[in-house]
């Protein structure tokens, strides 16, 4: 029998709970493993609560227990969530978790800490919520060097993305999502791209074996966005999707967090609501694309609960979800990346926009035109739409 500790009873950790008590016949019969929830950690009062004998406002009660063998860390943030991971580990007690900020953050360190006390640290929930990918990718997926990801890593942007589609204002769409779980304790993660950054940087560190430092990411969210660049977009054949990238290039990789435009044929530009996409592509794989919801209570918390379940039943094995410490010079300069762009400007700027790009074909909306540029560097890009001289605005374009 497992004992397990839930750290944070808010969304993620209610849905934990409510996974091990709802599925608890069906995890035994699937595992041959039984899981018995110890402790609950909240400084809040749950006195109304069917097991209020569960729960407590004292780590020291979890860590001082040596009958507790995992502890779920669903608290977030990388501040009292990293001293209890910290203090679980160094106890051994393997610690699985949905923190996405504290595995980008400090991941190495807690994997080094995990293996050194010879527990495990696994974060399948940190990212696409209950979505597959973190295991699948480290285990289904070894026989490849993975060589790009991209995707969308974000529910709360894509669910706002496709309600503005659908012609809801910018801040009705936050607020939905808020309602519904999916976003961040502070909304500004989701909207300005800092948690898909945390995401790509988790999944790239994973991928290419190297941690990915979140700070050195280029990061763009979707606040700049307008509902012009969408209705261009869409008559060129495109969507606009907040997109993760990573691809290796040599001993280093090139990384971004942006506003992208998808082609209507790539599955990816069909991605609506909550529901996020991850292509991953091997050199012997090829594409694979992890598909599902990327944020809310349970399907989040079905992601924390496999990991529970992975520490149970790998018993005595090493982690395969590891990666080497960060190194300088690792992410390609911004300035040096290369993709096509959509370039927009307002249509009485249409020649000057000629005079810069040549004799290209633009789409019309209202008082303004755009139109996909070929490959050229950011630093190109910047440097041509600098010499315009003129508001311009600029979008990355997904290779397809
Ligand atoms: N706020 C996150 C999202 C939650 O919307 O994707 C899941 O990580």
């Amino acid at each position: 029998m497992s004992k397990v500790a839930i750290l944070g009873f808010g969304t993620v950790g209610s849905g934990v709970y409510e996974v091990l008590r709802t599925n608890a016949k069906e995890i035994s019969r699937k595992t041959g493993k039984e899981f018995d929830i110890k402790y609950v950690l909240d400084i809040r009062d749950f006195d109304d609560h069917p097991e209020k004998n569960l729960f407590t406002k004292n780590f020291d009660d979890i860590v001082n227990d040596a009958e507790v063998d995992i502890v779920a860390e669903v608290i977030g943030g990388a501040t009292i969530a990293y001293e209890f991971t910290k203090r679980a580990l160094a106890a051994g007690k393997s610690v699985v978790t949905s923190n996405k900020e504290l595995v980008a953050t400090h991941g190495f360190e807690l994997l080094e800490l995990a293996k050194k006390n010879g527990v495990k640290y696994l974060f399948e929930a940190s990212v696409g919520g209950g979505i597959p990918v973190i295991r699948p990718m480290a285990r289904c997926l070894a026989g490849n060097e993975i060589t790009e990801i991209s995707g969308i890593l974000n529910g709360t942007t894509n669910y706002i993305l496709t309600q503005m589609q659908n012609g809801m204002d910018f801040d009705v769409a936050l607020k939905s999502a808020q309602e519904k779980g999916y976003a961040e304790a502070n909304p500004a993660a989701d909207v300005e791209g800092t948690d898909a950054c945390r995401k790509i940087a988790i999944l790239s560190s994973l991928a290419y074996g190297c941690e990915v430092d979140p700070d050195k990411i280029s990061v763009e969210g979707i606040t700049s966005l307008s509902l012009s660049d969408t209705v261009l977009a869409e008559k060129m054949g495109y969507g606009i999707k907040l997109i993760g990238h990573s691809k290796k290039v040599g001993d280093k990789i090139e990384i971004w967090v942006s506003p992208m435009l998808v082609s209507k044929n790539h599955l990816i530009a069909g991605v609506n609501g909550v529901f996020n996409a991850i292509s991953v592509k091997g050199n012997m794989v090829d594409e694979t694309l992890f598909y599902g919801r990327g944020a809310g209570k349970e399907p989040t918390a079905s992601a924390v609960v496999a990991d529970v379940i992975d520490i149970a039943i790998s018993e005595g094995t090493e982690s395969i979800c590891v990666w080497d410490k960060r190194k300088d010079n690792y992410v390609i300069d911004i300035n040096e990346t290369k993709t096509a762009y959509f370039v927009k400007v307002k249509s009485s700027e249409k020649d000057a926009l000629r005079a810069q790009f040549g004799n290209i074909t633009c789409a019309e909306e209202g008082d303004e035109v755009a139109f996909i540029t070929g490959e050229m560097t950011f630093g190109e890009i910047k440097a041509k739409t600098e010499k315009l001289g003129i508001t311009t605005k600029v979008i990355r374009v997904l290779n397809s």
